[in-house]
């Protein structure tokens, strides 16, 4: 892997800042201190891997911004543990194999006492056994298919998982869209969409649902009328969708082309401006679940967006929120550990409790998951509208 641009930039401002930090320790102190720069007393390293580019960049972009807000406030309150915190970032392009490329040079070459990262599910569960064998806590703050923390005791995560997810759209079919037969299009080189979409069926045929038609897709697809032909013909009443945006708001444009008139609906994997500039007009009326609204009247929220609207000039998303309360849930438990031992933040990361977050209160189960509400989003006159809360 090519060093990325930020990587680039972030080992020229690391080697400036360290130049500059030795040479005012030079003048300032004695000869002892001077040797202060990375360890023991030295800055707190926290290691992130996103898509910061590639197929998914939307998640990973949102996801940084958040949890460098989050490291950015940490240090202006004081640090922790009376040290700075050093946010090292790797871009992992959206792709299998470079998440575990990513997550070894934190470890072994940066060092980093835990990681956070990442959104999508496959990417998680990539990186998550490097993590659990060097016994470094990993936090992924959005990642929802359960097997992500099944990894070991070592993975957190959070958000919500998918069969709770699932479960949510599954019921949100039935009750609010009236739709008792429904077809699925799954994309079959995600474990999230895969695990959605199953536990999706597993509830909807418990409440006496009917799946007319299951038809599948890989990512990157980019021609889906046969599927949707054969999904017409089944006649469903709504077409349940859980895979990236990319390919969400390519298919509901497609649906639409073929004169498909029943609502279209998916997951958190939905969410991002691209949802609406690639799908435009035709993502009207359609829906989707995630773990936030930026509509929400809670203080924590506003608060969150004031910040975050002066510091990036665009309004968060679900991945900034998680990314940034993820940042403060992992400082919280360095903080209650009282050291940057990796065993005693995972202890102090499994008695999470109560932590007011701006994705509300993250109470850790044995699990090392979350249990949230999620929040149901819809597009009306070419924007995301809120439409309701389902607690768990
Ligand atoms: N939950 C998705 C996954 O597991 C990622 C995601 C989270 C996408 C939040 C959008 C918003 O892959």
């Amino acid at each position: 892997m090519q060093p990325t641009k930020t990587g680039y930039m972030r080992r020229i401002s690391k080697f400036y800042l360290g130049t500059v930090a030795s040479l005012l320790l030079f003048v300032g102190c004695n000869k002892n201190d001077s040797q202060s720069g990375e360890s023991g007393a030295g800055s707190i390293r926290i290691g992130e891997f996103a898509s910061l580019t590639g197929k998914e960049a939307a998640f990973g972009t949102s996801s940084h911004n958040g949890t460098a807000l989050a490291i950015e406030e940490l240090n202006a309150a004081g640090g922790l543990l009376g040290r700075r915190l050093e946010l090292l970032t790797e871009d992992d392009q959206s792709k299998k194999g470079e998440a575990a490329t990513a997550v070894k040079k934190l470890i072994s070459r940066d060092k980093v006492v835990a990681i956070l990262g990442e959104v999508a599910s496959g990417l998680s569960l990539e990186a998550a056994p490097i993590c659990q064998t060097n016994r470094i806590p990993m936090i992924s703050p959005s990642s929802t298919n359960p097997k992500v923390t099944e990894v070991g005791d070592f993975i957190f995560r959070i958000c919500f998982i998918d069969p709770f997810q699932g479960t949510v759209m599954a019921r949100f079919s039935q009750k609010t869209l009236k739709a008792n037969r429904v077809a699925t299009l799954t994309d079959v080189k995600q474990s999230y969409s895969e695990g959605l979409s199953q536990f999706f069926k597993e509830q909807f045929l418990k409440d006496g649902g009917e799946i007319v038609a299951e038809q599948k897709f890989s990512s990157g697809d980019k021609d889906f009328n046969a599927q949707l032909t054969a999904i017409n013909a089944a006649k469903p009443q709504a077409i349940f969708v859980p895979s990236y945006y990319t390919e969400a708001a390519l298919i509901v444009q497609q649906a639409r082309q073929l004169g498909i008139q029943v609502p279209l609906f998916g997951g958190d994997g939905w969410e991002a401006p691209e949802l609406l500039s690639i799908g435009g007009k035709a993502m009207e009326g359609c829906y989707y679940s995630t773990h936030y609204s930026p509509e929400s009247t809670a203080p924590a929220v506003q608060n969150f967006l004031k910040k975050y609207k002066a510091k990036y000039h665009s309004v968060p998303d679900a991945m900034a929120a998680l990314g940034y309360d993820s940042a403060m849930i992992l400082a919280d438990a360095i903080k209650r550990a009282g050291t940057t031992d990796g065993d005693k933040i995972r202890a102090a990361l499994v008695e999470t409790k109560n932590f007011e977050g701006v994705t509300g209160k993250t109470e850790l189960d044995k699990n090392r998951n979350a249990t949230k509400p999620a929040v149901i989003i819809t597009i009306k006159d070419g924007a995301f509208k809120y439409v309701e809360t389902i607690a768990p």
